[in-house]
This record gives C-alpha cells, structure tokens and sequence, in this order.
C-alpha cells in the first residue's frame, strides 16, 4: 500500500542515478532559493494538457513529443529554441492536415537537461572520471573539476528553461505559429530536398483552404486556432532536488504540481515502482509518462499503473515504449492486452531512439534512420493488429542542420557523421530526417483514421 505523499516522501526510498554533491550546505541552500522561485507553468495549463492527452488515450488525437537529447548552456541560443520549434510546427502540421487529425505538440525543451548514466564514471586514454550527467549537474568536459556536481547549475538550468519558456510562448501565441506563415516555417537548408518539395505543395492546398475558410468567415479573429498554437513543455524528471523545489500547491485545487514543466517522465534506468522517481511523480497532478524498454513485463507495466494513475484517469499515463526496431513486434502486443484486459486506459506513446543507439568504429554515438522508421512502422502495424491507438511519438530532434544520424533521403553516411556532429548526449534527427517521417507517420494514420471510420460508420 502507497504511503503518505509529500513532495520530499522519495527521499525516503532507494534511489538511483543520484549525483554526489561534496557541498551539502550548499545544496540545500540552492533548494532553498529554487523553493522560492516563480513556477514555470501553472496548474491550470498541466490540466490542459491532461485533457489535451485524454483525447489521444480515446483516439482522438495524436501526440507529437520530441527536442533535444540534452539541452544545454552552451547551445542556449534564440535561433536553436526557434528551429526546434519550427521542426516540431511542421511535422504537426504534416500530421494535421495529412491525417486529419488533432496534433498535441510537446516539446522536450526548456528544462531537458538531467541525464541518466549507463556507467558512473567514463574512460578516456586511460584516465576514468565521474560520467556528465547533463548541464544542470556537472560539466561535458572531460576534466576531474568539471565533472563535480555543483549546485547553482540548477539555478542556471531554471534560468534557461525560464527564457527558452518565454520565447516558446510568444512564439506559439504570438504569430509566429498562424497558419498563414506555413510557407515560412521551412528552414533555410531543407530547401531543394524532396521533403521540402513536398512541404510546399502541402502548404500550398493549406493556403488555399485558409482562403476559402476565410471567404466563409472563418478567419484568425474569430477561429483562434489559425492564429495560435498550443505548446507544451516536458522533460525527464531525474534530478528530484530540482523536481522538488519547484512542487507547489494549486490554490485552486489544493493539489500538488510539478511547475518545472507541463509534463514530466519517468526514464527507463528509473521506473521501479517502489523507488524515489516513481514515488515523487505519483504525487504531483501533471501528466506523467513512464519509459517502457524491452524488459519491461506486463505485471510491472500493471503495477506502475496503479502506482501513477490508481484512478485510472485518461491522460494522467503516457507510456513511451523504446523496445528497439527488431524487438518492438514480440514486445508490445504483450503489454498491450494487459493493459486492454484490466481496462487501463493510457496513451502508447512510441520513442524509437533509445533502443537503438548504436556506437561506430570512429566512436560516433550514432542512430540508422530506417531502423528509427522500422521501430514506428512496427508500432503502427502492432497497434492496428491489436485494435489500439498508436497514440504518439517521441523524438530527439533538432533545427540544427546536424549529421548524427545515419540514413534519411540526403544519406547521411557513417564517413559524414563528423561533419555536423553537436549533440551533448545522443545523436538526433535534422529537420529534413524528422520531416520525411512524419510523412510517413501521417501516411500510416491516415489508414488508421480510414479504419475507425469505417468500423464507427458500419456500428452507426
Ligand atoms: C531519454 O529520453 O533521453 C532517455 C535517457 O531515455 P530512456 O530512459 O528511455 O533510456
Ligand atoms: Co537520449
């Protein structure tokens, strides 16, 4: 049986990817300011989302999750938010209009920084040295002074999301994301790619029905919807102190939220249900999702059901599945009927990054695109087998025109992973590798949309 919450309650559990701060003092006295900071969003908004996400636990919309692997301060720059941003506008729009379906955008932005560790301690020519952990922990270089966690990291690391946040809003509310500007949103160096051919002839029929709406009196004024979008903010929720410290009570409600960011995950090194990360989330009232790899079972997925949503509320679980392309179609059917079998309702989210990363012989963190596709293709095709929604997706992404992926339709090859290769922790899609699938992904939810039309108008 759960215990008493209380937002510090997971200090008294085992806990694991934990930093060591030799300063003591000074960590409490950075949670302490922490503690007497604005929130960075509201309750009301985490609400909004909930119910943004119910929609998708009930088929009726899709959710689009993705940025960088790590943000951090060295990248911190207007340009890099805005075309993160403007990649994850596109491939919703893609999705919108392709699929006639409603896009929930979340970025994995303004506060992404924590980062779990498959070993403590990295090797390099010989010398062994305390892992990074991300920005707001310790530093990337490989010296034994940057890798001491150091507190105030947190101070910067809420700064930065406070700016990236900032920014994020007026570009999503400000006229920035109007419909009319779908032309413009194209990144410079994605012009003369294939998919950018194909994004114009797209923005071109959006244009044309923007016109014909508006000559039916249907303009910005009047449908909000054309002029601004709804975006929301997430990340992995690793580094409780920080989690903690920015936990407040909802006047209105009298409930507690996380006000770090809308959404907040549990990551897949994390997810024991009697540990630290799962008791700190199950107390707070945002969406929370939790990673499921291939290991996870169909009892522990059940049990972290009940620990993260005993109220069964649609929306509250996104469960983001990172089985890998070759694992994914013996994996997920499992889970799934546990889940339909005991009625649970959750979004089924697909991460198909993490599973499979793999290291060149030049020492590139790298991932295949076609396996990236396979994994979602794979998560599609599972899901119309088991008559489920293949509710989302989640991607490490970025604006930047990077080279840390392999394959796509410019054939990026292991030879040119160098050439653009910025990523703090893992490699992500450029703007043209995201765009070309969500293409496909509209591609295949236009078939499944096909299917619950049909089975809804046969039932009716
Ligand atoms: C991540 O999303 O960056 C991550 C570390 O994922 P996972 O917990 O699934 O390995
Ligand atoms: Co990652």
């Amino acid at each position: 049986m759960a215990g008493k919450w209380t937002p510090d309650s997971w200090r008294s559990k085992p806990i694991r990817q934990v930093p060591e701060y030799p300063d003591a003092a000074k960590l409490a006295s950075v949670e302490e300011t922490l503690r007497m900071m604005p929130p960075l969003v509201f309750a009301g908004e985490a609400r909004s989302l909930k119910k943004a996400l119910a929609e998708v636990a009930e088929g009726k919309a899709f959710a689009l999750q993705g940025g960088d692997c790590a943000e951090s301060f060295a990248d911190f720059r207007a340009d890099n938010i805005r075309d993160t941003f403007r990649v994850l506008l596109q491939m919703a729009v893609v999705l919108t209009f392709g699929a006639a379906c409603p896009v929930v955008k979340v970025g994995r932005m303004a506060g992404q920084f924590a980062k779990p560790r498959s070993a403590p301690t990295e090797v390099e020519n010989g010398v062994e040295l305390p892992s990074y952990r991300g920005d707001i922990v310790n530093g990337p270089e490989f010296t034994a002074e940057a890798r001491i966690p150091d507190p105030d990291r947190m101070i910067r690391g809420y700064n930065q999301s406070a700016a990236t946040l900032n920014l994020l809003r007026a570009f999503a509310e400000g006229g920035y994301a109007d419909l009319h500007k779908v032309h413009q949103w194209t990144l410079g160096f994605v012009n003369g790619s294939a998919q950018a051919a194909k994004y114009q002839e797209m923005a071109d029929r959006i244009q044309e029905t923007l016109g014909f709406m508006e000559a039916c009196g249907l303009t910005g004024d009047r449908v909000p919807q054309i002029r601004k979008t709804a975006f929301y903010t997430s990340h992995e929720a690793l580094l409780l102190p920080y989690e903690e410290a920015l936990t407040r009570v909802d006047s209105t409600t009298g409930e507690w939220y996380c006000c770090s960011a809308h959404m907040l995950w549990i990551g897949e090194r994390t997810r024991e249900p009697d540990e630290a990360h799962v008791e700190f989330l199950r107390g707070v009232g945002n969406p929370v999702g939790v990673k499921a790899g291939p290991g996870m079972t169909a009892d522990e997925l059940l049990r972290l059901c009940d620990a993260l949503n005993p109220a069964n509320e649609a929306g509250r679980l996104t469960v983001i599945t990172r089985m890998g392309a070759e694992t994914i179609g013996a994996k997920l059917p499992g889970l799934i009927r546990a889940i339909e079998r005991e009625g649970r309702k959750v979004v089924w989210s697909c991460d198909p990054m993490h599973a499979n990363t793999v290291k060149t012989a030049s020492g590139f963190k790298t991932r295949s695109f076609d396996r990236i596709l396979q994994e979602v293709k794979a998560f599609f095709a599972v899901h119309k087998a088991e008559g489920t929604h293949a509710g989302g997706v989640h991607f490490e992404l970025t604006g930047r025109d990077v080279t840390e992926c392999i394959g796509g339709s410019q054939a990026i090859t292991e030879a040119r992973l160098g050439d653009a290769y910025h990523t703090f922790c893992d490699p992500r899609l450029n703007a043209n590798q995201a765009l070309e699938l969500a293409f496909l992904m509209a591609e295949a939810l236009k078939k499944e949309r096909g299917v619950q039309a049909a089975a809804a108008a046969a039932a009716g």
